[in-house]
C-alpha cells in the first residue's frame, strides 16, 4: 500500500513529494526532484535522516535491537548457520540447498590461493607496517592481478570477482599477519573449512603440525557471521560511492577497507581493548566513566554507543556468549580485561548519562577480548572485521550495479567559503 505524498512548504510554495515504503522500517520522502522544483538542496551532514539507496540485503531496527540478513534474524544465523552459508545468503538472497552449499563451498575453497607474484608485492612493505595498511594496498592490487574479472558490465565477471574476494581475503589477511611477525606465509589447505583454514594460515608454522581447535574455529566463524553486513554504514557507503563511478570491484573493496580502519568504525575494537588495558583494574572504571561523561573531556568509552542501535546491539549479546566460550575453552578464568569490561558494562548500563543517551555496549566491546584470547594482536582486529565484511560490501556493490536506476553518487554542499574575488599578484598582497 503506498502512502500519501508529503508536502513541504518552501518560500510559501507547497511542494508535493512522493513517499516510498519498504517492506519494514521507516518510509522515505523522495526529495530527488526538490532542487529542480525549488533551487534548494537539503542539508544532512552524516546522513542522519537520509536514505542513500534502496536495498534488499540487510535490515536494522536500532530501537528494538534487531538485525536481519535477507530477513533472517542474526541470532538464528549465528546459532545454526556457518559463515559461507551466510555469504551465499547475502550474495544470492536465499539460503542455499545442500547441493548449492556444497558447490559454493567448493568454489570458494578453490579460489583461496593468491597469485604467487603477490608474495613479491608483500616484500615491499616494512615489517612494522600496520596490517590494515597492507590490506588496503594488497586488496587494491588484486585488480592488477585478475584482469579477467574487472569488467563490471559482465555479470559472470562480477560473480568471479566476488568469489575471488571472499576466498582470498583470509589468505591476504593471514599473509599481512605473518609478514609483520617475520614468519613464512602458510598456503591455504583446501580440505579445511573456511575459518579453520584461516586460523591455520595465521598460526601454523612449517616446523610443526597444526590442528585447528573446533571450538575456536566455530567461535571465529560466528564472529565472521556477526560482522558480515550492516546495511549502509560508512564503509559500505564508501564501497557504493566508489562503485558508482564504475571503478572495479577490487578497488571499491580497498576503499571500503580504508574507511573501516577509522576508530569510530571498524577500528573501535582495537580502541576498546586499548582502553580496557589503560583502565587496568575494575576499581578504576568509575574514574573513566566520569571522564566519558565530562563535556570538557573528549574521551569516549570505546565500544559504547552506535549511530543506529539505540538499544542493546543484538550482535553484542551473541558476542558476549562467544567470549565466554572461548575463554573457557582456553582455560582463561581470570582475565583482567574481562573483569574491567564486566564492571564497565554494569556501571555504564545503570548510569543515567548512558541510559538517557541510549549508549549500550556494541559488538566491538567484546570482540577485542575474544580475538586477543585467540592469539590475534590488536592490530589484526580490524583486519578480521574487513575479512568478514567483504561479503557484505560485495553484495551491496553488486546490488547497486544491478539497479537500473543507479547513477554516480554526487552529494551537494552548502558553500560557506569566500565569495568570488579577484586574484592579486604576490607583489600587491599586503
Ligand atoms: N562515550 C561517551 N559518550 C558518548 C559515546 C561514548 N562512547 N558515544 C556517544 N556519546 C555521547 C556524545 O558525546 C553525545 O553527547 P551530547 O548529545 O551530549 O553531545 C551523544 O552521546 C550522541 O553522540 P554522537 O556522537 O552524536 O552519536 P553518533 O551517532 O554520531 O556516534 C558513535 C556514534 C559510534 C560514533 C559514537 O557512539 C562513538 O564514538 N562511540 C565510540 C566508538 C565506537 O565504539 N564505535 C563503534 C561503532 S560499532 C562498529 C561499527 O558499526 O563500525
Amino acid at each position: 500500500m503506498s502512502l500519501p505524498t508529503s508536502t513541504l512548504t518552501v518560500n510559501d510554495r507547497a511542494i508535493e513529494m512522493p513517499t516510498k515504503t519498504g517492506t519494514i522500517g521507516p518510509s522515505v520522502i523522495d526529495i530527488s526532484k526538490l532542487y529542480a522544483q525549488t533551487g534548494q538542496f537539503t542539508y544532512d551532514p552524516g546522513f542522519t535522516s537520509t536514505a542513500s539507496c534502496e536495498s534488499k540485503i540487510t535490515y536494522i531496527d536500532g530501537d528494538e535491537g534487531v538485525l536481519l540478513y535477507r530477513g533472517y534474524p542474526i541470532e538464528q544465523l549465528a546459532e545454526h548457520g556457518d559463515f559461507l552459508e551466510t555469504c551465499y545468503l547475502l550474495l544470492y538472497g536465499e539460503l542455499p540447498t545442500a547441493a548449492q552449499k556444497a558447490d559454493f563451498d567448493y568454489r570458494v575453497t578453490r579460489h583461496t590461493m593468491v597469485h604467487d607474484q603477490m608474495n613479491r608485492f608483500f616484500q615491499g612493505f616494512r615489517r612494522d607496517a600496520h596490517p590494515m595498511a597492507v590490506m588496503v594496498a594488497s586488496v587494491g592490487a588484486l585488480s592488477a592481478f585478475y584482469h579477467d574479472s574487472t569488467d563490471i558490465t559482465d555479470e559472470k565477471q562480477r560473480m568471479v570477482a566476488s568469489m575471488r574476494m571472499i576466498a582470498k581475503m583470509p589468505t591476504l589477511a593471514a599473509m599481512a599477519y605473518k609478514y609483520t611477525i617475520g614468519q613464512p606465509f602458510v598456503y591455504p589447505k583446501n580440505d579445511l573449512d573456511y575459518t579453520s583454514n584461516f586460523l591455520r594460515m595465521c598460526f601454523a608454522v612449517p616446523c610443526e603440525e597444526y590442528q585447528p581447535n573446533p571450538v575456536l574455529s566455530r567461535a571465529l566463524d560466528r564472529i565472521f557471521i556477526l560482522h558480515a553486513d550492516h546495511e549502509q554504514n560508512a564503509s559500505t557507503s564508501t564501497v557504493r560511492l566508489a562503485g558508482s563511478s564504475g571503478a572495479n570491484p577490487f578497488a571499491c573493496i580497498a576503499a571500503g577497507i580504508a574507511c573501516l580502519w577509522g576508530p569510530a568504525h571498524g577500528g573501535a575494537n582495537e580502541a576498546a581493548l586499548k582502553m580496557l588495558a589503560e583502565i587496568g583494574t575494575p576499581e578504576r572504571v568509575g574514574e573513566y566513566v566520569a571522564k566519558a561523561k565530562d563535556k570538557n573531556d573528549p574521551f569516549r568509552l570505546m565500544g559504547f554507543g552506535h549511530r543506529v542501535y539505540k538499544n542493546y546491539d543484538p550482535r553484542a549479546r551473541i558476542m558476549q556468549k562467544t567470549t565466554h566460550e572461548v575463554l573457557s575453552e582456553l582455560g582463561i578464568k581470570d582475565d583482567p580485561l574481562l573483569d574491567v569490561a564486566m564492571e564497565l558494562e554494569q556501571i555504564a548500563l545503570k548510569d543515567e548519562y548512558f541510559i538517557e543517551k541510549k549508549l549500550y555496549p556494541n559488538i566491538d566491546f567484546y570482540s577485542g577480548i575474544t580475538l586477543k584470547a585467540m592469539g590475534f594482536p590488536t592490530s589484526m582486529f580490524t583486519v578480521l572485521f574487513a575479512l568478514a565484511r567483504t561479503v557484505g560490501w560485495i553484495s551491496q556493490w553488486a546490488e547497486m550495479i544491478e539497479d537500473p536506476s543507479q547513477k554516480i553518487g554526487r552529494p551537494r554542499q552548502l558553500y560557506t567559503g569566500a565569495p568570488k574575488r579577484d586574484y592579486v599578484t604576490v607583489a600587491q598582497r599586503g
